[in-house]
């Protein structure tokens, strides 16, 4: 009674409105940060409950923006409520917080289709999957050393050697010495709330992001009884630890004059322009990315996009379950893929958890003024800091084993962190960055530190990629 009411409405509003040109969507691609999980610092780190309610909050509401039948955003033919797995391609590193969070949202982005996800077989048997018709998204893994989200160092699995010199100077800048200094007997003052987890000598700004996330996970997970002085961590405080953590963050993760630090950025600018462009290119038989990621990506990618010209709140830790995507968008009339000139990308973010309704908010890239940009403007802008090859990679890198031995470009020596050689003590900067990345790692990190130096620096590609993806660079991950 009621369904047939509202169809009947809604069929006479079809008919009686004038036909508006509506915004299509035509593509996606959406990027998160894994939930609420367990500390760093004390290793074997997992996704919570707590996380997993996180992420399938979020995805959830990408299901009622970009998947749901009747939303305005809906993707332009997108499958629904069953996937077709050739419209989406989701991935994740080979780290469990990272993996479980990808399917924990994948879950809210097409929810189980109780009805739908059924099939009878050839002798009459109506078979329905288990769940309740939950619904399997294929997780591509993109490659990285294991467990990045028990690594507490920014670039330890990016693989990248040029990459991981560069966020090492950072521990000779000016920036870096003075914050040390500044900040000795604030972070001394802690060592009521820290003994146990970190030495006397760690506990300094050296160690910010790690003593902000050990608390940060206390403060969420202890009771006063794990944790006595709980209520001494204020909003206050809170912010303090944040800020700083923040600020020694963003500085390893991105220099605008140094642009291999942000590798990380730049090779998930590359998938997202090669995605998008499928999009397009394909008329529209793929539609949606979905990746995973850690903040130290975001803030690379989001310096890389100019995106603190927008808001200088891009140069903080992004909370659990952020998101951001790019949408591909056109008014132009007709269905299916127009013109290129007729279509434009528009970026949103949202700051952990979506829920109620909270939405993204829109922010313009590369310092422009415009929430839209022009799908060829776009292109342009993103190939100038993207990573699309291999070679690429290599190139920028320096890197010589692995998938680089056999790169032609490898002996080029063009990208701009050769600069940074000239010696301190006889020392070059850059081995004495090597040097006190090391002692950095051992302190902060002991075994595992050595397990990843140890390890060497793998490159790698995904794997189970389908053919048109073998030539995307590997995929650098931190945390
Ligand atoms: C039909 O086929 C399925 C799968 O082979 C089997 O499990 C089921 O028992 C069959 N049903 C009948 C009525 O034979
Ligand atoms: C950024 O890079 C430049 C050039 O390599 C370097 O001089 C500067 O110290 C770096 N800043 C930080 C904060 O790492
Ligand atoms: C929280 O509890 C865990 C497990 O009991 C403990 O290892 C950790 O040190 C506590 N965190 C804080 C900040 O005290
Ligand atoms: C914790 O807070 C209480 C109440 O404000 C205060 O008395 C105590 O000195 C604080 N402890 C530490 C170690 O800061
Ligand atoms: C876009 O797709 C076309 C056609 O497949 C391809 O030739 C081109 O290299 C792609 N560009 C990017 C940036 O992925
Ligand atoms: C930056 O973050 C603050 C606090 O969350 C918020 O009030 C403000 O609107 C943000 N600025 C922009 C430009 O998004
Ligand atoms: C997200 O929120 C955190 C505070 O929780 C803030 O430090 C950060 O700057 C915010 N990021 C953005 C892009 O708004
Ligand atoms: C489509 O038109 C509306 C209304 O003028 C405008 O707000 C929106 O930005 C346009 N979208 C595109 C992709 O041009």
């Amino acid at each position: 009674m009621r369904y047939s009411l509202q169809s009947g409405l809604i069929l006479a509003a079809c008919i009686a409105a004038p036909v508006v040109d509506a915004e299509r969507v035509l593509g996606a691609y959406l990027y998160s940060r894994h939930g609420d999980r367990t500390a760093k610092v004390l290793g074997n780190t997992q996704l919570t409950d707590l996380g997993y309610h996180e992420v399938f909050s979020s995805g959830s509401f990408y299901h009622d923006r970009y998947i749901a039948a009747g939303s305005d955003e809906q993707i332009e033919g997108i499958s629904e409520p069953i996937v077709n797995p050739n419209q989406i391609s989701a991935s994740a590193p080979d780290d469990a917080v990272l993996q479980n969070s990808a399917t924990g949202f994948l879950q809210g982005v097409y929810p189980p289709a109780l009805k739908a996800a059924s099939q009878t077989l050839g002798n009459g048997t109506f078979i329905q999957s288990p769940l309740d018709g939950y619904q399997i998204i294929q997780l591509q893994t993109t490659d990285t050393s294991q467990d990045s989200e028990s690594s507490a160092w920014l670039q330890g699995s990016s693989d990248c050697s040029k990459a991981t010199v560069s966020s090492n100077n950072y521990y000779l800048s000016d920036s870096y010495m003075s914050m040390l200094a500044s900040t000795k007997d604030f972070y001394t003052s802690l060592s009521p709330m820290l003994n146990g987890a970190f030495g006397a000598d760690q506990m300094s700004f050296k160690n910010a992001y790690t003593i902000f996330d050990y608390l940060n996970v206390g403060y969420i997970h202890n009771s006063t009884k794990t944790f006595p002085l709980r209520d001494n961590l204020t909003t206050e405080l809170y912010g303090q630890l944040l800020q700083l953590a923040s600020n020694q963050q963003y500085n390893l993760a991105f220099n605008e004059s140094d642009p291999v630090r942000a590798i990380d950025g730049a090779v998930l600018a590359g998938e997202i322009l090669s995605q998008l462009n499928k999009t397009i290119t394909s008329d529209g038989k793929t539609k949606l990315g979905v990746q995973f990621g850690s903040y130290g990506t975001f803030m690379s990618f989001f310096g890389l996009m100019q995106l603190p010209v927008a808001s200088v709140n891009f140069t903080g830790i992004c909370d659990y379950a952020s998101t951001f995507v790019l949408e591909l968008v056109t008014n132009a009339t007709g269905s299916g893929i127009p013109s290129t000139d007729d279509i434009s990308v528009r970026f949103m973010f949202h700051n952990g958890t979506i829920t109620g309704s909270d939405e993204p908010t829109v922010y313009p890239l590369f310092g422009q003024r415009n929430d839209l940009i022009s799908w060829d403007d776009f292109k342009t802008q993103t190939e100038k800091i993207a990573i699309l090859s291999d070679d690429q990679w290599c190139n920028q890198c320096g890197n010589t084993g692995g998938k680089c031995a056999s790169s032609a470009s490898t002996s080029s020596t063009s990208d701009s962190t050769g600069s940074s050689s000239s010696g301190s003590g006889g020392m070059s900067r850059a081995v004495a960055g090597v040097i006190g990345a090391m002692v950095t790692l051992a302190v902060i990190l002991g075994l595992e530190a050595l397990f990843f130096l140890v390890g060497g620096f793998r490159i790698a590609k995904r794997r189970k990629s389908g053919p048109e993806m073998s030539s995307s660079a590997a995929v650098a991950e931190d945390k």
